[in-house]
């Protein structure tokens, strides 16, 4: 009998980000806002946008192509996908299931996770747990979010934030390395300050709830600023303990990418220089649940994160939720 313990690690990683570009000067004309509050604030620049032929399954697809083909594995290896997203093609079938059936990953259950940002995190998770426990080998992770269909472009608090793309991850066995820690986390009282209110069983869909707008987000920017700096430093510092790490093993931190000051804070926190802090918030706004792995590919295929780093990967969301992962490349 082997009883050598399976230890489960990233094979593979791609991403998707749409072609269209919307700046902040483009923004500039449609909601009273400027160029320069926005990199002040936020440090965003541009954001991507898909059209309106695209959903979310679609950059999900892309991604998920690219993952395997740097895993070098094909659909049928596939035992799992899990989709981690706000903004699935429709309630049901879930966008895991759709993307199922446009991978031909026939031997593969699937599933949504909700869990906003730290959607990624909360998927990453539980893939660990499906091929540590032997009931996967291959599970296909994706962060894939369309937030321009659900953003109000008449509320300058959010419009200028959010952007478009998928991100995704081949989580499998590995032979040195891989998942040492996770820590995921929850705060379901402060949800108020980030909802999605019409269309779900409490508001459903409506003339009303259409003319009200309630199909957009609502956020307390403030209040999930506040939160997201105290739980970015602790949900990465409990990782890197539980890890059996300490501070200096740290080699490269992958954000959510939300606000550069949120990032910042983090990084100082965790004692790093900027050069170990992925940022790309300036060219793709938050993207919610694709935020971390579209970061991640962009940091693997740079060479930003090479064989042996020791990374955590952490975010923060509406739920509110948080996440963090301790990863040996
Ligand atoms: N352009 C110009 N002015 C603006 C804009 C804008 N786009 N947006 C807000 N303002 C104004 C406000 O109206 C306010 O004006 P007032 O003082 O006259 O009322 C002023 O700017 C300051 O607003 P604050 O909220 O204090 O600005 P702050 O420095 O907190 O920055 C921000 C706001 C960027 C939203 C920040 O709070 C933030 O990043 N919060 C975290 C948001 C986040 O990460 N959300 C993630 C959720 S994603 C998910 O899970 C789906």
């Amino acid at each position: 009998m082997n009883t050598e313990r399976i230890v489960a690690g990233f094979l593979g990683t791609g991403s998707c980000l749409p072609d269209k570009e919307v700046t902040n000067f483009d923004l500039e004309k449609i909601v009273d806002t400027s160029d320069e509050w926005i990199q002040t604030r936020t440090g965003i620049k541009s954001r991507r946008i898909a059209d309106e032929n695209t959903a979310t399954s679609d950059l999900a697809y892309i991604a998920a192509l690219n993952a395997m083909e740097a895993a070098g594995i094909t659909a049928e290896q596939l035992d799992s996908i899990i989709v981690a997203t706000i903004t699935p093609d429709m309630s049901f079938p879930s966008t895991a299931c759709i993307l199922q059936d446009k991978l031909g990953a026939v031997n593969a259950h699937a599933f949504d996770v909700g869990a906003a940002c730290s959607g990624f995190l909360y998927a990453a998770s539980l893939a660990k747990q499906f091929v540590e426990c032997g009931q996967a080998k291959h599970v296909l992770v994706i962060g894939a979010e369309t937030l321009s269909k659900i953003t109000d472009f008449t509320d300058r608090n959010t419009c200028v934030l959010f952007g478009d793309g998928a991100g995704a991850a081949i989580i499998g066995p590995v032979e040195s390395g891989g998942i040492q820690a996770t820590d995921l986390g929850a705060n379901g009282t402060g949800g108020k300050f980030l909802t999605l209110p019409g269309g779900g069983s409490r508001m459903p869909a409506s003339h009303e709830t259409v003319d009200n707008r309630l199909h957009y987000i609502k956020m307390d920017g403030s209040e999930v600023f506040k939160f997201a700096v105290r739980i970015m430093a602790k949900s990465s510092e409990t990782v890197i303990e539980k890890a059996g790490w300490t501070l200096d093993d740290l080699d490269y931190l992958v954000p959510h990418q939300a606000n550069i000051r949120i990032i910042s804070s983090a990084g100082k926190k965790l004692n790093l220089p900027d050069d170990k802090v992925h940022v790309n918030l300036d060219r793709f706004g938050n993207t919610s649940a694709a935020s971390v792995p579209i970061a991640l590919d962009e940091a693997v295929r740079t060479g930003k994160i090479n064989k042996g780093d020791k990374v955590v990967l952490v975010a923060f969301g509406g739920g509110l939720t948080w996440g963090a992962l301790a990863v040996e490349f």
